[in-house]
């Protein structure tokens, strides 16, 4: 599907370039994309499956489009295998860092898969100081604010789960890791499954965030168990959430944001357009979204581009796109003063379009 440019003028793109933007559902690891991968192969010495494509065009066509969640993240496993040094954790965050700075970031509370590394033999703390270094410079360098957000790979047994969770506990008593996420296949591992998960991470810190993946390719009452049983406070995907009506009320009422991936609901083929998806009724019934990238390496589309997109669909005016981007900035796990701050310059950008 090509996308015609209706409701996408230049000055729109100009805008959209120049709101804040923030991101809250971002894997680092979903930031591999073709250039990096090979060349990280090399480094590391690392070959793929006989059947994994060969150069960086034959996988480009391979991420045209996905066999649902699963036929996603079949490659974004395989692929995670280049990952074995602190510094290749660093390079893969410092070159997403560094990309969408220029695209008008400037908040990123972002996701990783210790699992993913861990069950190859790479150890919990080489990730976490790779990620960690990145997220510090792009902090100093570039102004961005970060969260590093552990998840877990709700298809690995939980006593995986449990085991990562006690070897990344010293990384959340010193405030490095901020959130927990739970990810992976979703339709045979309900939230169910990780409620003493949550339980143990939250009595780590006094601060800790819990977030989950629900909704996504499973039913609405994903979503009300993880708000009931994992007592999180956002809810990833969620898109779901529309066909139970007392929960749009109860996350509209409770100001439970949805981190929506338009562009990753389409590449995996969830929904056929863009255009299917459900923003109009969330926007009726007052519950708060961010518009985010998930893996933009694989679904090619970094987050300007996730937002040009959004817009050619639904051709909204500047004033909705101040209310997204300030229930966005609402919906962060960032300080007052940072909100403050990020809110006024949303202000001030549509006052330069107005
Ligand atoms: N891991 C990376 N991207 C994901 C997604 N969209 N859903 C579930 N798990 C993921
Ligand atoms: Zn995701």
């Amino acid at each position: 599907m090509s996308y015609p440019n209706h409701g996408c003028s230049d000055e729109m793109k100009s805008f959209l370039l120049d709101l804040p933007k923030c991101e809250h559902h971002l894997h680092l690891e979903g930031t591999l994309g073709p250039e990096l991968l090979f060349p990280l192969a090399k480094r590391n010495n690392i070959s793929f499956p006989d059947d994994f494509p060969k150069t960086e065009e034959e996988l480009a066509d391979t991420y045209e489009k996905f066999e649902g969640l699963d036929g996603f993240l079949k490659y974004y496993y395989i692929s995670m295998a280049v990952l074995i040094t602190e510094q290749d954790f660093f390079d893969l965050a410092w070159t997403y860092f560094t990309r969408v700075h220029k695209e008008g970031l400037v908040h990123a509370e972002v996701f990783f898969d210790p699992q993913g590394h861990t069950d190859r033999g790479v150890h919990i703390d080489v990730v976490v100081s790779g990620f960690k270094k990145a997220c510090i410079k792009a902090e100093n360098e570039l102004g961005i604010s970060t969260k590093l957000i552990m998840c877990l790979l709700r298809h690995m047994p939980v006593s995986h789960c449990e085991e990562t969770i006690q070897d990344s506990k010293k990384h959340f008593e010193n405030g490095t890791i901020q959130g927990l996420g739970l990810d992976s296949s979703e339709a045979n591992f309900p939230p169910e499954l990780f409620i003493e998960c949550y339980k143990t991470v939250s009595g780590f810190h006094p601060d800790v965030k819990l977030t989950a993946h629900a909704g996504e390719e499973s039913g609405a009452i994903n979503v009300v168990t993880a708000l009931d049983k994992l007592n999180v406070t956002r809810i990833d995907h969620g898109i779901n959430s529309v066909e139970d009506p007392e929960l749009m009320k109860r996350l509209s009422d409770e100001k439970v944001m949805l981190t929506i991936c338009p562009v990753s609901n389409w590449k995996i083929q969830l929904v056929k357009d863009i255009s299917e998806l459900p923003f109009q009724k969330l926007l009726d019934a007052d519950v708060p979204f961010s518009i985010n990238s998930d893996d933009p390496a694989y679904f090619r589309n970094y987050i300007l581009d996730t937002f040009i997109l959004v817009q050619k669909s639904f051709g909204w005016d500047m004033k909705t796109w101040v209310k997204i981007s300030k229930n966005s900035i609402r919906g962060s796990w960032m300080e007052p003063e940072r909100m403050k701050l990020l809110e006024d310059k949303v202000d001030q950008i549509y006052a330069k379009y107005n």
